[in-house]
């Protein structure tokens, strides 16, 4: 790929004025290469670990724009570039099929992988259920969770644990209990075990995909993920028809996400959602919540492993702010260290690392003729290491994000949740839920990575690291 057109000035934030020292610390990320790969290296990349496949031009241009393995590939880094297509433009782009394929077998006809008026539909009768309101009353339930992780944390310490698997099970018993209530009237560990074995069977690109070939050829990763999608489909289709039955019959049902479902209207039609359409929403909504959140949450307590003076600054608001009281929305707000840190997270390990769009017309981005059919990248990944967009791209500081400094960031430059019409439903759902569990557990316990501590980021539809994150545990001595 060749750049053509390097556009617009670049937004460097200012990061002078914080309170809390740089760390200096880099964390692991692969060397971006010094020029693409070959066909054959780009396909066993993209199926090994395609973090590795970006080059280092792909972190200094703002724009580069050539045919490549995909077709014709235009690669994102400008952030009124990447406003054009996410926001202003935004009726000219779909998801691409890429994205589509890697996603759809599992997500079904969901908000996730919807397009067109179905997705409108769906977005305008799905957006109350996320607002400011209802994430609120979650907030409760949200607390319930981080305490019960805490009082399994500090049973019996000192001792190791893996932290990737415990923040694997916060994340989803606040799901579990948000959409259900009383959860899933089954082994709890089940539905983990079916979650996780859809991600690794989906995860690894296929080959098949990347060079766009058809869809009737089978591709291995959607057969081995098949199993895990039926147990999806039963258990969810088992909840739904007697939460259905509790609500015909009159009785109080729980105010959680699977009554909001079945009680949605689109607001023009006042038509309700079909049974395939709840179902497929619901597995949506682990799908893309639960892998995501866990992953932010897991870097950032690795990256606070390796930043204790960040950890005690955590530990002290949490102290300050939250103590052993039940949180409230006023509470979080005042933990800004807490929320430094994870946008800091996300900057440098985006859970979504990745995004594509199709042209499905003619444009003009920043000045370069894109043909219809075009491939549009917008990779958060790049983006956010990006060497006009951050002063030292590549260090942990999250002093960046205090508030002093946050409004400096330009607005497209940081897509942790995407932006435009697409920008993900459940971000303030996430934000919530990830602050609070952070604070809980820095309030609770001192943690040092276990070992050598060595971990690499590995891309697999989320961004997450390549091994288990084992940490020593210890009560607090402060
Ligand atoms: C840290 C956590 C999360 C991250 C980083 C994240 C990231 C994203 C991103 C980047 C997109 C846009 C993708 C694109 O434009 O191509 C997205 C969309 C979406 N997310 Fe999230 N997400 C998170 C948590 C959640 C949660 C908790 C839920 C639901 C409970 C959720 C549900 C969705 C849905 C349904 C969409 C599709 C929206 C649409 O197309 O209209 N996400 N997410």
């Amino acid at each position: 790929m060749t750049q053509t057109a390097p556009i617009g000035e670049p937004g460097i934030s200012d990061m002078t004025d914080t309170s809390m020292p740089e760390t200096g610390l880099r964390p692991p990320a692969p060397a971006p290469r010094d020029r693409p790969p070959d066909l054959f290296g780009f396909l066993s990349a993209a199926r090994s670990n395609p973090l590795t496949t970006w080059t280092k031009a792909h972190f200094e241009k703002p724009i580069l724009y050539g045919k490549g393995v995909m077709g014709r590939v235009l690669v994102l880094n400008e952030p009124q570039a990447i406003r054009h297509v996410l926001l202003d433009n935004a009726s000219n782009y779909r998801k691409d099929d890429l994205q589509r394929r890697v996603l759809a077998p599992g997500l079904g006809e969901g908000l996730l992988t919807a397009e067109g008026d179905e997705w409108k539909l769906l977005r305008r009768t799905l957006a109350p259920l996320f607002s400011a309101r209802n994430v609120t009353g979650f907030l409760s339930i949200m607390d319930d969770s981080a305490q019960r992780l805490v009082a399994r944390l500090t049973r019996r310490l000192p001792r190791e644990r893996d932290m990737s698997l415990e923040m694997t099970r916060v994340t989803l018993d606040v799901l579990e209990r948000t959409i259900f209530t009383h959860g899933l009237d089954r082994d709890p560990d089940a539905l983990s075990r079916a979650i996780t074995r859809f991600f690794e069977a989906v995860g690894p690109i296929d080959p098949l995909d990347v060079l766009r070939l058809p869809d009737f050829l089978p591709r291995i990763g959607r057969l081995r993920a098949r199993p895990a999608i039926r147990f999806f489909e039963e258990v969810v289709g088992e909840l739904i028809t007697r939460r259905r039955a509790l609500i015909e019959s009159g009785a109080d049902a729980p105010r959680d996400l699977l009554t909001l479902l079945l009680e949605a209207r689109d607001p023009e039609t006042g038509e309700p959602l079909d049974e395939i359409s709840v179902q497929a929403n619901i597995v949506t909504f682990i799908g893309a919540g639960h892998e995501t959140t866990a992953n932010a949450l897991t870097w950032s307590l690795y990256l606070l492993a390796r930043a204790p003076e960040w950890a005690q600054a955590i530990r002290r608001e949490a102290d300050a702010v939250l103590g052993d009281g039940p949180a409230t929305p006023q509470t979080l707000d005042k933990l800004v260290h807490t929320r430094a840190v994870l946008e800091e997270a996300m900057r440098l390990y985006p859970p979504v690392p990745f995004m594509s769009r199709e042209a499905l017309g003619p444009d003009r981005i920043a000045g370069i003729r894109v043909p219809k059919g075009t491939l549009v990248t917008i990779a958060p990944w790049v983006l956010h290491r990006h060497k006009t967009l951050w002063e030292e791209p590549d260090l942990f500081d999250p002093a960046r994000f205090l508030p002093e400094c946050r409004a400096s960031i330009p607005r497209f430059a940081y897509l942790p949740f995407g932006a435009g019409p697409r920008v993900c439903i459940g971000q303030s759902f996430s934000m919530q839920e990830a602050i609070l569990i952070l604070a809980r557990v820095l309030r609770a316990v001192d943690l040092s990575l276990a070992g050598d501590g060595a971990v690499e980021p590995l891309h697999r539809v989320t961004l997450r690291p390549d091994r288990p994150v084992v940490m020593h545990l210890r009560a607090r001595r402060d």
